[in-house]
């Protein structure tokens, strides 16, 4: 009898598990974006703040070229000079730089390279924001007789402080990356071992009892009346069939070796297997435009394969239908081996699961079929495999892809 898995059901465990990642990625849009907004937020206070604090200069310095009477050591030291990182450049009416406040020149370079550099930020500070008027009065009169420019732009703190959420949603996306990849490669590797340690034990455990079924055979073979009535062929038949199935999960359980075998030939080896054993209503059909296209192929393990292809398509048309294997030689050295049914076909949100372990849609599958199918393809031929197309009711179109020999 055949049991069900210990989940609760595959679909069930598929659907929750996109959800899940749906879930973790629309938070984190929201973390991020609420991210970017609150810092939004303080980074407008802030330059509401330094628009003020420039101004105040503006005016202390307007105060200071004005005053000539007053103590005006208190407003150089403590406004003036304060301002130690908003980056300022003063211009005076010509247009010429009079004075820079927090630009970064270094000392030992020349004249030329300096003038360029500020001239270089003194553009920049025009595309930022508006220069701050000083307007210089005659002391006595109060008549304005010249004017000056302030110009100025966000302190480096500032653009420090817009950058920092991008930075931050950066290096979190390339964290959870990194890790989405480190924890995908141990579960496959944990998978592998699993895969391996389960199908040596199987090989090994069936060998016993067969080796002694193949001597009792013989003993058998020896008794007339039994020979003549045929059972012991029959036998014989379901011991060979036996020693398929240990050599195929034995060489699952190794790296198996590749030789150049005839793939017309095996394919009609597989499908008369086959058609003994599935309704008479279900027609097998093979093409192919030459019966001698090699390839590179573990016959047992590639036998298993289409045996798996083609039990999925039964399932998939009931009782009745056809079932057509097209052998192809493409391109770069590869031959094509196309399954196609005439089934329920595979709805296009499904696609995408189908190789996954444990997915199934049958009440007693166990969703593995196709998961050993893409290993067997993939990790042992080297190949591919993929649905090549699905029309749901109306059939499917399984492409396995391996190399000529
Ligand atoms: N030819 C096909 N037509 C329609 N659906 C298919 C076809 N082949 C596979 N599927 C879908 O893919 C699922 C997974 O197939 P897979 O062979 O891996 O597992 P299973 O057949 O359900 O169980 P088992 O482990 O017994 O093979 C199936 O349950 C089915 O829904
Ligand atoms: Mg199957």
């Amino acid at each position: 009898m055949d049991k069900k898995p210990l989940l609760p059901s595959s679909m069930d465990f598929y659907q929750n598990n996109t959800n899940l990642k749906w879930i973790i990625l629309g938070v984190s849009v929201i973390i991020s974006i609420g991210s970017v907004y609150f810092t939004n937020i303080l980074v407008d206070q802030l330059k509401e703040r330094e628009k003020d604090q420039v101004k105040l200069f503006a005016r202390a310095l307007e105060y200071t070229i004005n005053d000539t009477q007053n103590d005006i050591l208190f407003i150089t030291e403590e406004i003036i000079n304060k301002n130690n990182s908003i980056p300022t450049i003063l211009l005076n009416s010509k247009g010429e730089i009079d004075t820079y406040k927090n630009i970064d020149i270094d000392p030992t370079w020349n004249e030329k390279k300096k003038k360029e550099r500020l001239q270089n930020e003194l553009a920049d500070m025009k595309d930022a924001f508006q220069p701050i008027e000083i307007l210089l009065k005659d002391p006595k009169t109060q008549v304005v007789f010249d004017r000056q420019f302030i110009y100025y732009k966000n302190s480096f703190l500032l653009n420090e402080l817009i950058a920092y959420p991008y930075i931050q949603i950066f290096v979190l996306a390339i964290f959870g990356f990194i890790s989405y990849l480190a924890f995908n490669y141990s579960r496959t590797a944990e998978q592998n071992q699993v895969w391996v340690g389960l199908t040596k034990e199987t090989a090994h455990q069936l060998g016993t009892p067969l080796s002694s079924l193949m001597a009792w055979i013989e003993v058998l073979r020896d008794d007339p009346d039994i020979r003549n009535k045929g059972i012991v062929d029959e036998l014989d038949k379901d011991i060979q069939k036996l020693k398929v199935v240990t050599e195929r999960f034995s060489s699952i359980g190794s790296a198996p070796v590749l030789k150049s075998e005839n793939i017309y030939q095996l394919v009609n080896r597989v499908v008369g297997y086959l058609q003994s054993r599935v309704s008479s209503r279900i027609n097998f059909e093979v093409y192919t435009l030459s019966e001698n296209i090699l390839a590179r192929v573990h016959p047992p393990l590639f036998e298993w394969v289409l045996e798996n292809l083609c039990k999925n398509a039964v399932d998939a048309m009931g009782s009745t239908g056809t079932i057509a294997i097209k052998i192809l030689r493409g391109s770069d050295n590869k031959v094509f081996i196309d399954v196609s049914d005439t089934g329920k076909g595979i709805p296009k949100t499904m696609i995408a699961n189908v190789f996954k372990p444990g997915f199934t849609t049958k009440k007693r599958g166990w969703g593995l079929g196709l998961t050993l199918a893409k290993r067997i393809i993939e990790m042992y031929h080297e190949g591919r495999i993929f649905v090549k197309s699905s029309e749901e009711n109306s059939g499917t179109t399984f492409r396995i892809e391996v190399k000529t020999a």
